[in-house]
């Protein structure tokens, strides 16, 4: 079985595919067009994100069995078409759980602690305690909408806070042992800060709009870690002038080319790195040097499982 890595990965992946008898090409940069000229000839494939799997794709991968996801998000592929063609999709979310846990944390803490703010007034020769009070964390109710992995990860990190947690999540069991199983009412009702933990798909795209986000009895800081296509931007900086939204943080964008913006995207984008109550990254959440290395090794064991349950290799 032939492998074609058509992304950058930690170099680990080779050592790991090599044993269990996969020849494998790495041409993290190959373009698209390069990869359809060729994906005939492979029958597994390894990705991040730089490539969208849509029926184009599918079409000219005629041998593919696997395609693996160095990553958690799996948005990029058409699913419907992969699964009537059987082709398997392993993602990564395991790998890269305890690196978008974390930055939730460091995002929350930042906000709060107005670290961001307070720094760049020091570096500057100001010393203004009292414009830089924080609030705690101790006592809020955290509401997280999504407990998978990273979802969970971040409950049990929130926990040792002295936060109430709670999880809104059809899709998932809620044990009640880091978070307590909330309807989107109870989080409507008591949440102090809301945060997403959601793959983007048409029950999410464009889930947290003005309408949503009245729904909350109370104002409240806002974490998006996951897809910018989730939010409604400009809904968001509305909510946040009108105060419904007392910060947020950022890791994702409706357009991470923030580069090329143009339009209401350009004006929407300054108006958010405006606000001193918004703390924003560029996609980072799960990008850690651990996770580099876990994504591979959590891959590897699904393809191994894989083979094995097809005994091919
Ligand atoms: C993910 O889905 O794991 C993250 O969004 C990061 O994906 P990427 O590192 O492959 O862009």
């Amino acid at each position: 079985m032939k492998v074609l890595i058509a992304d950058d990965i930690h170099e680990n992946m080779f050592a790991f595919l090599t044993n269990i008898g996969l020849s494998f090409s790495y041409l993290p940069h190959l373009k698209r067009s390069e990869i359809l000229e060729i994906i005939a000839d492979y029958e597994g494939l390894i990705i991040r994100s730089k490539t969208k799997i849509d029926k184009e794709f599918l079409v000219k991968a005629v041998n593919l069995k696997f395609i693996a996801r160095a990553g958690a998000g799996l948005d990029l592929i058409d699913m419907e078409i992969a699964n009537s063609k059987k082709i398997a999709i392993f993602s990564a979310n395991e790998g890269n759980k305890d690196a978008v846990a974390e930055h939730v944390i460091a995002m929350l803490l930042n906000l709060f602690a107005k670290i961001n703010q307070a720094d760049a007034q020091v570096k500057n020769y100001q010393w203004d305690r009292e414009g830089n009070r924080g609030i705690e964390l101790m006592g809020k109710t955290v509401a997280l909408i999504g407990y998978g992995n990273n979802g969970k990860a971040t409950a049990q990190r929130l926990i040792g806070f002295g936060v109430k947690v709670l999880a809104n999540d059809p899709h998932k069991t809620i044990d009640g042992i880091f978070a307590h199983d909330a309807s989107m009412q109870q989080i409507f009702d008591e949440a102090d800060v809301l945060s997403l933990h959601l793959p983007l798909n048409n029950e999410t795209n464009l889930l947290v709009n003005e309408k949503f986000i009245n729904q909350f009895k109370k104002p409240f800081y806002f974490i998006n870690i996951s897809r910018g296509e989730i939010v409604v931007q400009s809904d968001l900086i509305k909510a946040l002038q009108n105060k419904k939204i007392l910060g947020a943080c950022l890791d994702v964008l409706e357009n991470e080319k923030i580069d090329q913006l143009a339009g209401i995207q350009k004006s929407d984008f300054e108006k958010l790195s405006k606000m001193k109550n918004v703390i924003l990254s560029p996609h980072i959440a799960g990008w850690t040097v651990e996770s580099y290395e876990k994504i591979n090794l959590v891959l590897f064991e699904k393809i191994k499982n894989f083979l094995g349950e097809k005994k091919i290799g």
